[in-house]
Formats: C-alpha cells, sequence, structure tokens
C-alpha cells in the first residue's frame, strides 16, 4: 500500500472539513480521489478547488450515506470511472450536542443514520472492490467514542459504536488483506467544531498527512486504532 499515486480513494463527506483535508492531501500525493456530498453544487465546489491542486484526479458525487442503495451507486461511479477502489474514507458524519431532555427523536435518529448506520453501508457498498484490492478502510471516529460528556448522548452513542464496529471489522476483513483504521480525533478546526478558526486546533491537513503516512505503512504493519489530540488545548 506505499504506491499512493496508484491508488483510487473514495472518501464520504469530502466537501469540506476533514474530508476535504484528507482529499486534498491524497490528491497531492498523486491519487484518483473521489468525495461525496449530499448535495451535487457542494461536491462540485470542492471539486473546483481540489483541481487547483496538482496531483491525482478528482471526482464529485451527490450521495448520502444514510441510504444503501446512493451508497453503492457511488462506488460505481468510480469503479465505472477509475476501474477499481482501494481506500474507503468513511467520514461523513454530524452532531446534535442536547441534554437528554432536550434532545429530539429526529436528532437522535439522523446521528446514528449518519455516524454509525452510515459507514455500515459505505463498508458494504465498497467490500467487493476492496477485497480485489486487498485495499484499505479508514473509519473517523472521536476520542468522543472513548469519552463521554453531558450533552453527547447521541453523538457519544454514535461514536462508541463506531469505534467498537470498526475494531470488529478489522479483525473480519484482514483475513482478506484489507487494512482496517479507526482515527478518533479531538478538536480538528472545521466548521463543526465551534471556533474553527482557533490555531490551537487539528487542523484538517495533519489529519490529510496521517491518513497518508498510514497508507505509506508496510503491508505487514496495521495501526488499528489511533487517538490524535491537540498538543496544548487552552487551559480549563
Ligand atoms: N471537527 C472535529 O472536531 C471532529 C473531531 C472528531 C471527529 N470528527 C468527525 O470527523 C468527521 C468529519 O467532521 P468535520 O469536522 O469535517 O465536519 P464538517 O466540516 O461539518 O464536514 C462534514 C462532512 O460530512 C458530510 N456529510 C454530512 N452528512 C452526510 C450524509 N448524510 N451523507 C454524506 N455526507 C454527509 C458533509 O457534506 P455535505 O454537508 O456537503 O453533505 C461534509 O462534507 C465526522 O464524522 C465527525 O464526527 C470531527
Amino acid at each position: 500500500m506505499q504506491e499512493i499515486n496508484e491508488k483510487v480513494v473514495l472518501i464520504t463527506g469530502g466537501s469540506k472539513g476533514i474530508g476535504y483535508g484528507i482529499a486534498e492531501a491524497l490528491k497531492r500525493e498523486g491519487a484518483k480521489v473521489a468525495i461525496t456530498s449530499r448535495s451535487q453544487s457542494s461536491a462540485d465546489k470542492a471539486i473546483g478547488s481540489l483541481n487547483k491542486i496538482s496531483g491525482g484526479a478528482a471526482l464529485g458525487i451527490e450521495a448520502d450515506v444514510r441510504d444503501l442503495e446512493s451508497q453503492k451507486n457511488a462506488v460505481k461511479k468510480v469503479l465505472d470511472k477509475w476501474g477499481k477502489l482501494d481506500v474507503l474514507v468513511a467520514n461523513a458524519g454530524l452532531g446534535h450536542f442536547a441534554s437528554i431532555e432536550e434532545l429530539t427523536k429526529d436528532q437522535w435518529n439522523e446521528t446514528i443514520d449518519t455516524n454509525l448506520t452510515g459507514v455500515f453501508y459505505s463498508i458494504k457498498a465498497s467490500l467487493k472492490a476492496l477485497k480485489k484490492t486487498e485495499g484499505y478502510f479508514i473509519t473517523i471516529s472521536s476520542l468522543a467514542g472513548t469519552n463521554f460528556f453531558a450533552g453527547g448522548s447521541a453523538y457519544n452513542a454514535s461514536k462508541f459504536g463506531l469505534t467498537g464496529f470498526t475494531q470488529a471489522v478489522m479483525l473480519d476483513l484482514r483475513q482478506y488483506g484489507i487494512k482496517t483504521t479507526t482515527i478518533m480525533p479531538g478538536s480538528v478546526a472545521t466548521e463543526f467544531s465551534s471556533g474553527s478558526d482557533a490555531e490551537w486546533k487539528i487542523q484538517i491537513e495533519d489529519i490529510g498527512q496521517m491518513t497518508v503516512d498510514l497508507l505509506k505503512l508496510p503491508p505487514r504493519t496495521l495501526p488499528s486504532k489511533i487517538e490524535v489530540r491537540p498538543t496544548m488545548p487552552p487551559k480549563r
């Protein structure tokens, strides 16, 4: 998995934030990168920015991770264009933060459907293709997938679930030579995280670099779970 410039990558939720940062880093290394968004116009806008970077090719696809058929269609578009899939980055996610008294049924369902079931659909839609390439499956969980906090019931449930899901899937998939890693970031400077311009936060290019480094590791070595924190958060 060391030659990134030969790789075809599909990133769910790459229109902005962490997914976009990973797309930029991999394209710069020469990979062919497809990103998804719930809207074609947002995907196209991101592709416009990605195409300013020299390196590999980029493709924007409208696909909602909450819909298995939509995910299958995204994988089909990648296979139709580039003939294979080497890396799936299941990144798409959102957060609703409210006490259990305030949290609504719709917020609960949207969080679980996107952050957990959406990852299940993404790997189900990609598995056949990843088996052919002995590929790589990366999920973006969170430190909220191991540390709980008040107001985090839906988000914590989705990310604790995702951490466990990814580790179990890692054991299933390594028998096919497919690597699986879950990256668990603390605060990353994106629209998702309040104070997105804070310099002390992890930057999207840092997660991009981490993804490149993972793909460059020797085939025999698999970091299955990575916790990543800002080095110097403000003192409380
Ligand atoms: N930022 C942080 O501090 C932080 C920390 C730890 C973990 N994370 C995790 O990192 C991932 C990315 O977060 P981010 O901070 O980059 O957030 P962001 O800037 O809000 O970006 C979220 C991305 O997910 C996409 N998305 C949302 N729902 C989707 C759906 N149903 N189908 C397809 N795409 C969907 C969005 O695309 P459209 O809106 O264009 O559809 C967008 O590209 C999430 O899983 C989040 O939980 C974030």
